[in-house]
């Protein structure tokens, strides 16, 4: 279509912002035949490193690229948008508690979430990158409500892909080969990464590993403690591989995921597998035209059990917080 798509995208000037935005306008989420407006929102102190970046944006002459804006004021920048990629947010500095950071967010994402209630297109859909993504999802939904709730997600996507990795590398495939990953409930060292419903070449992936040692003392925590052997190594957050996944999950979302295989991705549950309703908890989602449904039937077992109550405990927990603080 030639009707040009307007893509939001908040803590522009940030790292992820760096990588994300020339993805997008270079074409990876809507393809070659879709021009792209930009609307990229940065708190005011930020605006002027996010003008270089337009500088560059502007450098890199893409064809897909129709038009850039930018903004501190979330409802001029979100007008019309039909995609809101969330990826600011107040990142935990020392001495930080953990309310300190819920309160710093929850200010961000309520009125983001109220922002994209009053001036989002009608079709908008909404990714939250910025950590706590679960919890900063829900707040923005629970302060949006025109917008239905199946159009909120978090990010597990990142986990899910470094998942896939992990597992291509042990059993010596490729991550092509490798379907049916699924990261279970939140984006945080809790999250479920489950190997026992994935497949390898159409082999159940935990037969194909045959070791659970690895599974369950080298494989699940090296997925999920990845984001911070990154820190450990380059000496900064992931950023690049955050925003492939950015995209990644965004392009599955809207243009649907592969004819069997599925996605990771935390919705609002709705119950299903047992896990409260109203959380935005990761589940195994298949999509198309821009509207996702959990995988049901999946057999559970008392070792996934424990994982996956564990991840939802957690955010209760989260939620329970942002209610006392009565940001939701
Ligand atoms: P960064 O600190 O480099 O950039 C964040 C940007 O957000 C900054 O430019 C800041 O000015 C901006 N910002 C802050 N408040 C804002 C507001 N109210 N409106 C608009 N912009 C605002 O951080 P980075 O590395 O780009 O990461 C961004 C977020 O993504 C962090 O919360 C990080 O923890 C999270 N993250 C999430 C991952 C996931 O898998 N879900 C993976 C990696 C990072």
């Amino acid at each position: 279509s030639t009707t040009p798509v307007k893509v939001a995208v908040t803590g522009a000037a940030g790292q992820i912002g760096y990588s994300l935005l020339f993805r997008i306008a270079s074409g990876a989420l809507f393809g070659p035949d879709t021009p792209v407006q930009l609307r990229l929102l940065e708190i005011t102190p930020a605006l002027k490193a996010l003008e270089g970046v337009v500088m560059e944006l502007d450098d890199c002459a893409f064809t897909t690229l129709d038009s850039v804006e930018i903004g501190d004021d979330a409802n001029t920048i979100f007008d019309g948008a039909n995609l809101a990629l969330l990826v600011g947010a107040r990142p935990r500095t020392k001495g930080m508690e953990r309310g300190d950071l819920l309160e710093a967010n929850g200010a961000i994402f309520t009125a983001q979430g109220k922002a994209l209630n009053e001036v989002a297109a009608d079709d908008i859909r909404i990714g939250v990158t910025g950590n706590p993504a679960n919890t900063n999802a829900l707040i923005a939904m629970s302060n949006a409500p025109d917008i239905p709730k199946e159009r909120f997600s978090a990010l597990t996507r990142l986990d899910h892909n470094r998942a896939l990795s992990q597992l291509a590398a042990k059993t010596g495939s490729k991550v092509a080969d490798i379907t049916k990953m699924t990261i279970w409930g939140n984006h945080s060292a809790t999250q479920y990464p489950d190997v026992f419903h994935a497949e390898i070449g159409g082999r159940n992936a935990a037969e194909v590993v045959d070791d659970r040692d690895w599974i369950e003392n080298d494989f699940i925590p090296t997925v999920a403690k990845r984001g911070a052997a990154i820190i450990e190594a380059r000496g900064a957050s992931s950023a690049a591989s955050a925003a492939s996944a950015t995209i990644d999950a965004a392009r599955d979302w809207l243009h649907g995921t592969p004819e069997g295989d599925w996605a990771s991705m935390a919705v609002v549950s709705d119950g299903s597998y047992g896990v409260p309703e109203g959380l935005i908890y990761s589940y195994p989602v298949t999509t198309s035209n821009g509207d996702w449904e959990i995988v049901q039937g999946l057999e559970i077992d008392e070792f996934s059990r424990g994982k996956m109550d564990a991840t939802a405990a957690e955010l209760v927990e989260e939620r329970d917080a942002v209610k006392e603080l009565g940001l939701i």
